[in-house]
């Protein structure tokens, strides 16, 4: 069984080195099946010790001819565990099995017209004899090995499905994973629940008592703190631990005085007055001010930040008693971009910090092997309010990178006032949650103006309202020009001190989402 999930049914993902791996991850949990991903190296014995309920091989380099092409131990495929291979993964079932996989140099990357070629396959049942896929390959798939059946095809790849029923081994040359497979998620879900005969039982309640269960077996009677930032990720782990252990659990939250209007508010609300939990609110925001004064350098201002985070936050440990566990929201893909390497480290914004000299703890990390989707789930489902589980990427600094220059405290305060406005009205029209992100930001110049009789000379404020998926992309959004004159009317009548307003209409790249 697997090591994750106690009972729990796992899927092994094989992961290539394509960026595919995160994402059938993600699809097989979707099925509700809990899933992990491994090196594609894993031994036969592991994977045998691990005794998985199926196993799906990720897409990976576009040929198994590419130089340094990783290749798995092919004894993987004997073990009478249904194993599923995608893109690169049909090549490398062909190859170990004796199949063939001809060099060209012609590759079909798209949309293909997908035809199933035998109305009784196993892999394929349910899908329409013509259906769309996507295709990223090369090399492909030309004779299949013996004891295999060819299910589907494409006009240019006469292998784009394969199946071996007696040893349970079935394989796509398209990406099933990817949304523009029409059938792509049934063909997934076919494999794991009817195949592989696993139920659809994953839920979020099952990873709250598995994990509940865990934290109490880990930590016994000690003690854990847990910085607070009013994020997500750390409010869920708060959450989660609280339901775990309850009064051994202190959370800090170090109110940095960065925050948007009302947040530190309402982390206070939530956490000491709904949830009841042994909250250290440090009020630092007069050491924040006094550390930022005349600092003008992004860098400067960022690195100023985190350490004096963990400065407060360590000091503040210092004072309690006998605490052993420091719990921290790092999330799946935290885990696995760092290669399984994040022990002794604090994430830290972006960034894995080391402990400071003479600071010991051990680390309990509850989230690491969800996704931020299902953490967000985990956390409604715990209770938390809709504003935390569905917060927007707020920066660690906070609004120290959306005000440009130096941050003073009327700065401050005039920009979360320009910023409640801009969320306030865009939340009401955005109902459907489709802007990834939308804040103000104050930059450090002034221009001339006229209100009334009197000539003005204040700060514009800036919109910035962008659409993504994952923050790595990013595009303006396009709002109506009636949601942007409201705001422009509202902010420059509401705060003081502003004359302007413009709108940010750069996408990333070139620009990037925050200013600074
Ligand atoms: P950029 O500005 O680089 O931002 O396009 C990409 C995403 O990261 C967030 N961001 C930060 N988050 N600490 C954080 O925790 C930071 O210093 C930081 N800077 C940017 C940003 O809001 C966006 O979602």
């Amino acid at each position: 069984m697997s090591d994750a999930y106690g009972d729990q049914p796992t899927v092994l993902v094989l992961d290539f080195g394509a960026q595919y791996a995160q994402l059938i991850a993600r699809r097989v949990r979707e099925a509700r099946v809990y899933s992990e991903i491994v090196p594609y190296d894993i031994t036969a014995e592991e994977v045998a010790r691990r005794a998985p309920a199926a196993i799906i091989l990720s897409g990976g380099p576009s040929s198994v001819y590419a130089q340094d092409a990783p290749h798995m131990d092919p004894r993987v495929l004997d073990l009478g565990i249904p194993v599923l291979g995608f893109c690169y993964g049909i090549q490398e079932m062909a190859l170990h099995l004796g199949g063939q996989v001809p060099r060209t140099d012609v590759g079909e990357y798209g949309f293909a017209e997908l035809v199933v070629t035998d109305p009784h396959s196993e892999l394929l049942a349910g899908v329409p004899h013509i259906s769309q896929c996507w295709m990223s390959h090369r090399d492909s798939v030309s004779v299949a090995p013996p004891g295999f059946s060819v299910i589907a095809r494409t006009p240019t790849t006469a292998v784009a499905a394969m199946e071996d029923r007696s040893r349970r081994l079935y394989a796509t040359q398209f990406h099933p994973e990817v949304a523009h497979t029409e059938y792509g998620q049934h063909i997934i879900r076919t494999f794991l629940h009817d195949i592989a005969g696993i139920a659809p039982a994953w839920t979020m309640v099952n990873i709250i008592d598995e994990t509940v269960e865990r934290v109490r077996e880990q930590v016994g009677h000690d003690r854990v703190i847990c910085a607070l930032s009013g994020g997500v990720d750390s409010s869920v782990v708060a959450a989660l631990l609280h339901r775990a252990i309850g009064d051994q659990l202190t959370c800090v939250f170090v109110d940095h005085g960065l925050l948007r209007l009302d947040e530190a508010e309402q982390v206070v609300r939530t956490f000491r007055d709904q949830f009841h939990i042994d909250l250290v609110h440090v009020q630092a925001q007069d050491r924040y001010l006094a550390l930022l004064e005349g600092i003008t350098d992004p860098e400067k201002k960022r690195r100023i930040i985190g350490e004096e985070f963990w400065r407060v936050f360590f000091e503040e440990a210092e004072k309690l008693e006998g605490v052993r566990w420091l719990a921290q929201g790092t999330l799946y893909p935290d885990v696995i971009e760092s290669g399984n390497k994040t022990a002794a480290t604090i994430k830290s914004h972006h960034n894995l910090i080391p402990f400071p000299p003479g600071v010991h703890f051990e680390l309990i990390e509850p989230l690491k092997t969800l996704f931020k989707d299902e953490v967000r789930a985990v956390g409604s489902e715990l209770g938390l309010p809709d504003e935390i589980v569905h917060r927007q990427p707020f920066p660690g600094p906070g609004l120290a990178v959306r005000i440009i220059g130096e941050v003073t405290r009327e700065k401050l305060d005039t920009l979360r006032r320009a910023d409640a406005i801009i969320r306030e009205e865009i939340d009401a029209w955005d109902t459907s949650h489709s802007v990834w992100q939308y804040f103000g930001v104050l930059p450090d110049i002034r221009s001339v103006g006229v209100m009334g009789d009197e000539r003005t000379y204040g700060h514009p404020i800036i919109i910035r309202a962008v659409s993504s998926a994952d923050a790595m992309t990013a595009d303006w959004a396009r709002l109506p020009d009636d949601l942007l004159a409201r705001m422009s009317n509202r902010i420059i009548n509401e705060v003081e001190g502003i004359n302007r307003v413009v709108y940010d209409i750069t996408s990333k790249p070139p620009g990037t989402i925050e200013w600074e």
